[in-house]
């Protein structure tokens, strides 16, 4: 692994991807301004140009709800962007790792989803990340898709800093208390793309997130706590648990969406950590940016 080339580099794992960039690799990041990863010309030019060994895609359409109103522009970056990709990185023999969401699974399982579980996704964006895996596999090569849920990083916006904000502001919040997820520290995330790219035999579908699982209640309970430990929060607002039913959104979101990830633990020879110790060095890594 020497050169990479990072799309969606000014996004929240991106910009992981580029501040922990292995000492033996160079990363070459491409913000969307600078590459469109659905313009076959674009990507064209920009991997002839770079020649690198691996291509690493965070570039995607994120935003769930405003997925359902923007299908096709969902598809274009979800679904076009990481076929443009994949088809191009295959013709020059260069490696591919693409970045997924566990919002491809509906979500009625009531264990953690290995790799090989059948997706169903419940909405416009993972339908449109699903469409883009396919695509991705169609291309052919050996490329590696590594699925992930609920990213938070200190750059970008995310419900770690939509917590911080609105504890600060507000006296009482209610919080999604029956939807199960794992949050993921988007540096643990990178560190994980680094070393999948790292291991020469990785092809296929992947899952990463941290370790554990937790309600977006009891994740926006911790955020809280630590933050008033850390002194990032002055005062402590009531948060009160309710159902989703009570907080309709545009998008339906899958209700339990903990990934298995015994595959990548074992390639990767570790078990990542807790997500409650990944918050914390987060929300420490967000107050040292802060007092910069
Ligand atoms: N965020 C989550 O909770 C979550 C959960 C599960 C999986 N994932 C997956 O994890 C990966 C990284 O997510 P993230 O949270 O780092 O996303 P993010 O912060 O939203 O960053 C995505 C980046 O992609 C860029 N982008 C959008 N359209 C593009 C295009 N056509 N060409 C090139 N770049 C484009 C965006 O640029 P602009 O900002 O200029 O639009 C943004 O910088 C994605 O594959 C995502 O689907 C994320």
């Amino acid at each position: 692994m020497s050169k990479a080339l990072v799309c969606g580099a000014g996004g929240q794992l991106g910009q992981e991807l580029v501040l922990t960039c292995p000492e033996q690799c160079q990363a070459i990041p491409m913000t969307r301004s600078m590459l469109d990863i659905a313009d076959p010309t674009q990507v064209a030019k920009a991997l002839d140009d770079a020649e690198p060994t691996w291509v690493i895609n965070a570039a995607a359409f994120t935003a769930v709800d405003a997925a359902e109103s923007e299908p096709e522009l969902a598809h274009y970056v979800n679904a076009k962007g990481p076929e443009v990709l994949a088809l191009q990185c295959r013709e020059r023999n260069i490696r591919f790792l693409h970045v997924s969401t566990d919002f491809v699974f509906d979500g009625t399982q009531g264990h953690p989803y290995a790799p090989y579980t059948e997706p169903n996704p419940l909405g416009v964006y993972g339908r449109s990340k699903l469409d883009g895996e396919s695509a991705v596999v169609a291309a052919g090569g050996s490329p590696v898709i590594l699925r992930t849920g609920w990213v938070y990083s200190r750059h970008g916006g995310n419900f770690v800093k939509t917590m911080l904000r609105l504890i600060a502001e507000r006296e009482q919040l209610s919080v999604v208390e029956d939807q199960i997820g794992t949050p993921t520290w988007a540096r643990g995330l990178a560190l994980a793309c680094w070393g999948l790219a790292d291991h020469g035999d990785a092809s296929g579908i992947y899952h990463w997130s941290d370790a554990g699982a937790c309600s977006w209640y009891d994740f926006a309970a911790a955020i809280r706590d630590i933050a008033l430990e850390l002194g990032l929060l002055r005062q402590a607002a009531t948060l009160l648990p309710i159902p989703a039913s009570q907080y309709p959104t545009p998008a339906q979101r899958p209700a339990y969406s903990v990934l298995d990830k015994t595959l990548t633990r074992n390639l990767l020879g570790h078990s990542g950590h807790h997500w409650t110790s990944q918050l914390r060095a987060m929300l420490i890594d967000l107050q040292q940016k802060e007092k910069q």
